[in-house]
């Protein structure tokens, strides 16, 4: 049985785990050796996420998240995927199952949590070995679940096509903005929301990269300073080459957005540990319509609910807040 000081312990690492708009939708009771895991009534995103199925995925994170700190502070945990149609806003239940000693793995994986935050800089222009995608694919291939590099040219071509396509449509969209400008903060002390000091500045065009990642500010004009001209004879910069992996579910309910979201925590501790960023692409899958169009042109069996790019950071990314654990967790 854990007490109310090691919950809050746990709780604390769970609550570290990334979400849409950093909205972090989850609220959590411990009671004994069980700890519930519900989505929090009060922070939807309805334009961006009217299914709430990306904040489903976050709070799937934050499972895998809470069972990892077990683990490190001895405590066997498992999670049980619940939602229940009667109370569908109840996602998991973590039962702690026993003591045993942490590996040395298990420990390393547990200090990744506070270590890895979204990185939207471009990358450092280092390919992401081919061994460590393989490896993702096994670990994380399972259950449902499945990992596909976006390599081919063809589909590199079709997905960037698909982002610039949605986030142009959404930029027009009074509501998306309206929610943009609500969850992002200036104030580097704030305890959600996306900081705009985690946000890339200058101007998108001339981004050394084909992968934008999703336009925060909602009014350009206001928001960022002009980027200084470019000298005709200045070298282009070095191009990312970031790895782009599209983490999918053969179903597509609550059940499978929490598997999508264990799996996501999985992978993204994983690359920390080896030293890798990463930042999701997701402005791709927030419309019905887009994510069919990218399932028909990637010929995917299942349903893409996670599209990320992984590479080596160019330097320290910047850590965004979160709300207090007692304003989250209910300890009985
Ligand atoms: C389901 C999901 C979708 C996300 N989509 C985007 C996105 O499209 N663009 C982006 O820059 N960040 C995206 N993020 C990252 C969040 O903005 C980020 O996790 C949050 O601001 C907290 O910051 P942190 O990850 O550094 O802790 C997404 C995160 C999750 C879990």
């Amino acid at each position: 049985m854990l007490d109310a000081d090691q919950w809050q312990q746990v709780v604390g690492q769970a609550v570290r785990a990334p979400s849409i708009h950093n909205t972090q939708p989850w609220l959590f009771a411990a009671t004994g050796d069980r700890l519930d895991v519900r989505l929090d009534p009060g922070r939807a995103l309805p334009a961006i996420d009217p299914t709430r199925r990306q904040q489903v995925v976050s709070c799937g994170v934050a499972v895998h998240f809470a069972v990892v700190a077990l683990a490190a502070l001895g405590h066997a945990g498992e999670a049980e995927l619940v939602p229940d149609p009667a109370d569908p806003d109840h996602l998991a239940t973590i039962r702690v199952t026993g003591a045993r000693e942490p590996s040395a793995a298990e420990r390393e994986l547990a200090g990744a949590i506070a270590r890895r935050h979204t990185d939207r800089l471009p990358f450092l222009d280092r390919p992401v070995p081919t061994g460590l995608v393989d490896e993702l694919q096994a670990e994380i291939g399972r259950d449902g679940v499945w990992l596909k590099p976006v390599s081919r040219e063809d589909e590199e071509a079709a997905t960037v096509f698909l982002l610039g396509q949605v986030e142009q449509l959404e930029q027009r969209d009074p509501a998306y903005l309206a929610e943009l400008h609500a969850w992002t903060r200036t104030d580097p002390t704030a305890s959600d929301g996306v900081p705009v000091a985690a946000l890339p500045e200058g101007d998108r065009s001339r981004r050394p990269s084909n992968w934008l990642v999703r336009d925060f500010v909602a009014d350009p004009g206001a928001a960022r300073p002009p980027a200084p001209a470019a000298a005709d004879d200045e070298p282009p910069p070095s191009v990312e080459h970031p790895a782009v992996l599209l983490l999918g579910t053969m179903s597509d309910d609550r059940a499978g957005w929490l598997q999508a979201g264990q799996a996501l925590g999985r992978l993204l501790l994983r690359v920390t540990v080896a030293g890798l960023a990463a930042s999701p692409l997701t402005q791709a899958l927030d419309q019905p319509w887009a994510r069919n169009r990218l399932s028909h042109r990637l010929a995917l069996v299942g349903h893409p609910q996670m599209l990320l790019r992984l590479g080596y950071p160019a330097g320290e990314a910047v850590a965004s807040g979160r709300r207090p654990v007692a304003e989250v967790l209910r300890v009985d």
